[in-house]
C-alpha cells in the first residue's frame, strides 16, 4: 500500500491530537511509520486521540506552533523524513470569536511550520492541510479548481486562503530542491471520533448518546460529504509520490483538491436520516427551526480531475458507505466497547483498504 513508502519513514504531524491528525496517526502506524505528533491540546472530550489512546503508541509533544521556536525545536529532535500539517483552528463559529487567534495558528502558525521545515534538512517530504474554504466561494454550482481565486469572507476560510499564499510562497521561494512539498483541499469530512463543535455529525453523536433530540440548524443544506480515510488516502499517496523520484520533481509545489465523487452530495436531514439506519435500537427526533429563519447556504464543490490526472485518485465510498462507516465506530464507542476502539479503527481501515482494492485505486498496491 502507498507503494511502502511509509515503512520505517519517520512522520511529523502537527494537529495529532484532533479529528483527521488522529486518524491519519492510526493509519501510519499501522503502515509501519515512526509517529511524532505536535499539538497544543486534545481539543475535545471525549476525542479519538484518547479513544484510541495512541498516547501509548506515537511520540506525543505538547506545543504551540504559534511558537516558533518550540516547533523547531521538536522537528529537530525528531528529525523527520515527511511532515504532515494539519493543526489549525478549524472551527469557523470560532473564528468569528476569535478572529486573532484563528489567523495566527493557520496564517503564522503555517508559516512556522513551514520555516521549521526550511531549516529541518531531514524533510523530504511535507503535506500542508488547507480547506476547500481557502477558495473564494462565486456561489458556483460547479467544483473548484485549483487555479481558483483563493478568498474567504469569515476569517476562518480568509486565514486558510493565506496559509495556501504563505506555503506556495515558501515552494516558490525555497523548496525548489530539498523537500517536496504541496498543499492539500478538502471539505466536509465526516468519521467516527470527531466530537467538534458545529458539526454535524458530532452533534448526532452527542445527542444520541445522551438521548436528547437532534436539533437541525439547517437541514436542507446540501454538502459533499466524504468520510475521513478518503481525504487521508489521498494525502499519503501524494507524500508517498513526493518521496519518490521522478515524481517529487513533477508534482513538487502544487495544489490537489480531494473532494468525494459528484454524486455523494446530500441534505444534511439525508445525513441525519441515513446515520439512524445504521445506530441499532436507536430513536432520535429532529427538531427543525422555522425554514424562513435560515441563511441561504451555498454550495462549495471541489473538481477533483487533478488529483485523477496526476496521482490517479479519487474518492472510494458511497454514500450509504460513509454513513455506515460513520455510525458504526460512535455506535461502538457508545456501547461500551470503548477499550477496543483502536483495534475497531484499525480494522475500519483495513475494510476501506479492502474495498478501495476491489475497486482498482492504485494507491492500495
Ligand atoms: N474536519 C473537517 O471537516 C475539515 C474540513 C476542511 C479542512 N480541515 C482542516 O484539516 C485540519 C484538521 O482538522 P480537524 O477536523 O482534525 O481539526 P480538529 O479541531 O479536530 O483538530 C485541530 C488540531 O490542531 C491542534 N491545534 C489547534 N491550534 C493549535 C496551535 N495553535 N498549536 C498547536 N496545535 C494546535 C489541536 O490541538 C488539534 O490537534 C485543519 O487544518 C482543518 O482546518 C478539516
Amino acid at each position: 500500500m502507498f507503494a511502502n513508502a511509509y515503512q520505517g519513514k519517520k512522520v511529523f504531524i502537527t494537529g495529532h491530537t484532533g479529528f483527521k491528525g488522529s486518524w491519519l496517526a492510526a493509519w501510519l502506524l499501522q503502515l509501519g511509520a515512526k509517529v511524532c505528533g505536535f499539538a497544543h491540546d486534545i481539543p475535545t472530550t471525549p476525542a479519538n486521540f484518547t479513544a484510541l489512546n495512541l498516547k501509548e503508541h506515537i511520540q506525543d509533544v505538547t506545543g504551540d506552533i504559534r511558537d516558533r521556536a518550540a516547533l523547531l525545536k521538536a522537528l529537530q529532535a525528531f528529525q523527520p523524513d515527511v511532515v504532515f500539517h494539519l493543526a489549525a483552528q478549524a472551527i469557523v463559529r470560532k473564528s468569528y470569536a476569535d478572529p486573532v487567534e484563528t489567523f495566527e495558528s493557520n496564517m503564522l502558525g503555517t508559516l512556522n511550520v513551514l520555516e521549521a521545515i526550511r531549516q529541518t534538512p531531514s524533510v523530504q517530504t511535507a503535506i500542508i492541510i488547507t480547506s476547500d474554504k481557502c477558495y473564494r466561494n462565486d456561489e458556483w454550482v460547479y467544483g473548484y479548481r485549483e487555479t481558483d481565486h483563493l478568498g474567504g469572507h469569515d476569517p476562518y476560510s480568509a486565514s486558510k486562503g493565506c496559509a495556501e499564499l504563505i506555503a506556495h510562497s515558501y515552494c516558490q521561494s525555497f523548496f525548489q530542491t530539498g523537500p517536496a512539498c504541496c498543499t492539500v483541499r478538502a471539505g466536509n469530512v465526516i468519521g467516527g471520533g470527531d466530537w467538534a463543535q458545529d458539526r454535524i455529525v458530532p452533534d448526532c453523536a452527542r445527542a444520541w448518546a445522551a438521548k436528547e433530540p437532534v436539533v437541525l440548524r439547517n437541514p436542507q443544506a446540501t454538502r459533499p460529504w466524504q468520510h475521513v480515510l478518503e481525504p487521508l488516502s489521498g494525502y499519503l499517496w501524494l507524500g508517498a509520490k513526493l518521496l519518490t523520484a521522478p515524481d517529487n520533481q513533477r508534482l513538487r509545489g502544487q495544489a490537489y483538491n480531494f473532494g468525494p465523487r459528484a454524486e455523494v452530495c446530500a441534505t444534511v436531514r439525508e445525513v441525519v436520516e441515513g446515520l439512524a439506519l445504521h445506530w441499532p435500537n436507536f430513536q432520535f427526533t429532529m427538531e427543525h427551526k422555522d425554514p424562513k429563519e435560515q441563511a441561504e447556504c451555498t454550495l462549495l464543490k471541489l473538481c477533483c480531475d487533478k488529483a485523477l490526472a496526476h496521482l490517479n485518485w479519487q474518492a472510494t465510498l458511497n454514500f450509504e458507505e460513509t454513513l455506515r462507516y460513520t455510525a458504526e465506530w460512535y455506535h461502538c464507542f457508545y456501547s461500551q466497547l470503548a477499550p477496543v476502539m483502536l483495534d475497531f479503527t484499525l480494522g475500519q481501515i483495513a475494510a476501506y483498504v479492502t474495498c478501495a482494492t476491489q475497486r482498482g485505486q492504485v494507491w492500495t498496491a
